[in-house]
């Protein structure tokens, strides 16, 4: 597995300037949480990585190899993989269906370690529900769903965007317990977007913090969560 390395990362949507020298590490095996109020650019920092937006200066690089001006299907193709949030899954399709999209993209990539019997096994509720239509499946259910589908592409690192956002915290604990186990059993590299930084903090190795484009901290996840001037000041718990 492989490390992602961002340095310097500069981003803007016309006058705004959305990242600002951001340097950030993804270590092989490890769970990077990216925390941050609304407007960070915690989104802007994962489109980035992804090809999706084009930075005005700064590196992106996977085990060396600069992808920085690197169309969005080559990073892909290089094994990042990008579950964006809002859980988009394809309604009228079954679960198993919607898995076997990422699959597609495992094969171009000629990789055969994302199998089907992997992700029911990590996710045994969609192991029931596969011959079910997308459409009748719950938020949560629709979250393993898209995470699945990035992990049948075999991916190398697994970019969530806020993959937390309107469950129930048990579902919460649920789905991150089993993103640990997945870590922790694969060693995929997973940088974590979220605005629940409680929750994430619970599962992550490392933290960072951003505020208005700029990292303001970093450390292991334990020392950030039980800073009171820190989680008062950006990351409201
Ligand atoms: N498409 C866009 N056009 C113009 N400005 C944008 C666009 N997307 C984001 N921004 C601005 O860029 C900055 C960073 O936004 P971004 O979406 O990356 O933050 P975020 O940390 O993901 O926030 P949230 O927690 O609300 O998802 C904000 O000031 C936002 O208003
Ligand atoms: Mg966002």
């Amino acid at each position: 597995m492989s490390t992602l390395q961002i340095s310097g990362l500069t981003a803007a949507y016309g006058p705004v300037t959305a990242l600002d020298g951001v340097d950030v590490t993804a270590a092989k095996g490890q769970i990077t949480a990216v925390l941050g109020a609304n407007g960070a650019g915690k989104t802007t920092l994962l489109r980035t990585i992804s090809g999706l937006v084009r930075p005005t200066s700064g590196t992106v690089s996977l085990d060396g190899n600069d992808l920085t001006a690197a169309p969005a299907e080559t990073i892909a193709l290089a094994g990042i993989a990008h579950v964006p949030e809002g859980r988009g899954v394809i309604t009228e399709l079954t679960v198993e269906e919607n898995l076997r999209l990422g699959a597609l993209l495992g094969s171009a990539r000629k990789r055969t370690d994302g199998s089907l019997d992997m992700v029911y096994d990590l996710f045994p509720p969609l192991a029931e529900r596969r011959k079910r239509d997308a459409h009748t499946l719950s938020g949560g259910e629709r979250q393993m769903l898209v995470i699945g589908r990035a992990l049948l592409s075999g991916p190398e690192v697994l970019l969530l965007d806020e993959p937390s956002l309107g469950l129930a915290p048990r579902i919460v604990a649920q789905i991150f317990g089993l993103l640990r186990d997945l870590v922790d059993r694969d060693g995929v590299t997973v940088l974590l977007v979220e605005q629940n930084a409680r929750s994430a903090l619970s599962i992550a190795d490392i933290g960072i913090v951003l505020n208005l484009g700029k990292v303001v901290a970093r450390d292991d996840a334990a020392v950030l969560a039980a800073d009171d001037g820190l989680r008062h000041a950006y990351l409201g718990f």
